[in-house]
C-alpha cells in the first residue's frame, strides 16, 4: 500500500536498499521484486583477540560510502532509483548496529524515503527460503551468536516460532573459542573444519534437552583435554561430530513435531561441509528436501536485509516513524510480527 502511494508520487523508483552491520560485516544489498541486484560488502578482519565492538564500528564507519557506491554501481542504479531503505535493527553488537542505523536514517532523510528496521535472523531465514524456492520450511539457523530451530506459525499472530535454541552460546562462538584456544588462524570455523579432517572420535559432553541444546560444557571439556595433550585433530573432529549430532537430534525432533518436509540451513556456520552432510543425510532418511545457500548468502549480507525490507514495504499499511526506528541488541526473531 505504501509502495503504491510512492509509485504514484515518484513514478520510476525501482529498488530497495538494505544495510547490514550487526557484527564484522558492513553490507549493502539492493533488490527489486525479490531479485538480488547487488550484494556489496566489506568485512572486518578478525585477529586473535576477536571482535572489539568499538573497533569494528570504526571500521564500518569508514566503509559506509564505499559499500553503498559499490552496490549502486553493481546494480547500475543511482540513489534516485531507491524507493525504500532497510537496515538491521538487531540482534547484534550495539556500536556496529548504530553505524548501519545512522547510515540508513541519513539516506531516508536526504531522499525522503520510507525506512524499515529488519530483524537479522529473519533476513537469514528469508533469503535462504527464497533461494531454495521452498514454501514454509523448517530452518536451522546457526551463527556466532545464535543457534535456533525456526518455523513460521500463524497464531496468536504470524511470526517465526523458536522450536529449539541454544541454552548458552551460539555454535559459532563455541567453534571460535575452541579455535582461539588452540591458536588457530581466522576464519576460525574453517580452521576447525580443516583441522578435524582425518581425526578420531572421542566421547565428549552431549547436551540436548527436548529441542534445546547447550555448548559450554562441551567447549570447557574440550579445552581441558587440549591442555592435557590430547591430539588437537581428534578434539576438533570430535567437537564437530558431537555438536553437529546435537543439532541434528534437535532438528529431527522439530521435523517430527511440525511435520515439515523441507529444511533450510542458514547463517555463518551453514558453510561447514560436515554439518551440511549430516543434515542432508537426516533429510534423506525422512524423504525431506534440504537446502543450503551459496556462501555469499550464508554469511552476513545486505541483500537479505533488502529482501525483508521489500516484503515489509509491500505488506505494510503504515510508515515506521524515523525517530522510532532504533536498534535492539537482543531483538529476538519471535518478537517480529510478520506482515507478509
Ligand atoms: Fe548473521
Amino acid at each position: 500500500m505504501i509502495r503504491a502511494q510512492w509509485h504514484a508520487k515518484r513514478g520510476s523508483a525501482m529498488a530497495i536498499l538494505g544495510i547490514e552491520s550487526s557484527a564484522h560485516t558492513f553490507g549493502v544489498g539492493i533488490v527489486n521484486d525479490g531479485a538480488i541486484l547487488a550484494n556489496a560488502l566489506n568485512r572486518y578482519k578478525l585477529s586473535g583477540s576477536g571482535m572489539i565492538p568499538s573497533k569494528v564500528a570504526d571500521f564500518h564507519a569508514t566503509k559506509v560510502s564505499d559499500t553503498i557506491n559499490a552496490a549502486l554501481k553493481s546494480a547500475k542504479l543511482g540513489l534516485g532509483d531507491v524507493e525504500a531503505i532497510g537496515y538491521t535493527k538487531g540482534p547484534g553488537l550495539g556500536a556496529c548496529l548504530r553505524i548501519g542505523e545512522l547510515a540508513a536514517k541519513a539516506l531516508a532523510l536526504r531522499y525522503s524515503l520510507p525506512i524499515f528496521p529488519v530483524n537479522h535472523a529473519v533476513g537469514h531465514v528469508e533469503i535462504a527460503t527464497q533461494l531454495a524456492h521452498f514454501h514454509d520450511p523448517l530452518a536451522l539457523y546457526v551463527s556466532g551468536g545464535n543457534s535456533q530451530i525456526l518455523a513460521m506459525v500463524g497464531a496468536p499472530y504470524k511470526h517465526y516460532n523458536v522450536y529449539g535454541e541454544t541454552l548458552d552460546i551460539g555454535i559459532g562462538n563455541m567453534l571460535d573459542n575452541f579455535a582461539r584456544g588452540l591458536k588457530l588462524v581466522p576464519a576460525w570455523g574453517s580452521s576447525v573444519e580443516r583441522l578435524a579432517a582425518g581425526g578420531k572420535y572421542l566421547q565428549l559432553p552431549y547436551t540436548v534437552k527436548g529441542m534445546d541444546f547447550a555448548f559450554t560444557g562441551l567447549l570447557t571439556h574440550s579445552m581441558r583435554l587440549a591442555e592435557s595433550g590430547v591430539p588437537r585433530r581428534d578434539l576438533a573432529f570430535s567437537l564437530q561430530q558431537t555438536s553437529f549430532a546435537m543439532l541434528c537430534e534437535a532438528t529431527e525432533r522439530a521435523m517430527m513435531l511440525t511435520g515439515k518436509r523441507q529444511l533450510i540451513l542458514c547463517g555463518g556456520v551453514a558453510q561447514n561441509g560436515v554439518l551440511q552432510h549430516a543434515l542432508k543425510s537426516l533429510c534423506d532418511s525422512h524423504s525431506a528436501e534440504f537446502f543450503v545457500a551459496q556462501a555469499e548468502y550464508n554469511g552476513d549480507n545486505g541483500a537479505m536485509i533488502a529482501l525483508v525490507a521489500e516484503k515489509m514495504l509491500n505488506s505494510s499499511t503504515k510508515h515506521y516513524p524515523i525517530d522510532e526506528c532504533g536498534i535492539s541488541q537482543r531483538y529476538r526473531i519471535d518478537d517480529v510480527r510478520v506482515t507478509w
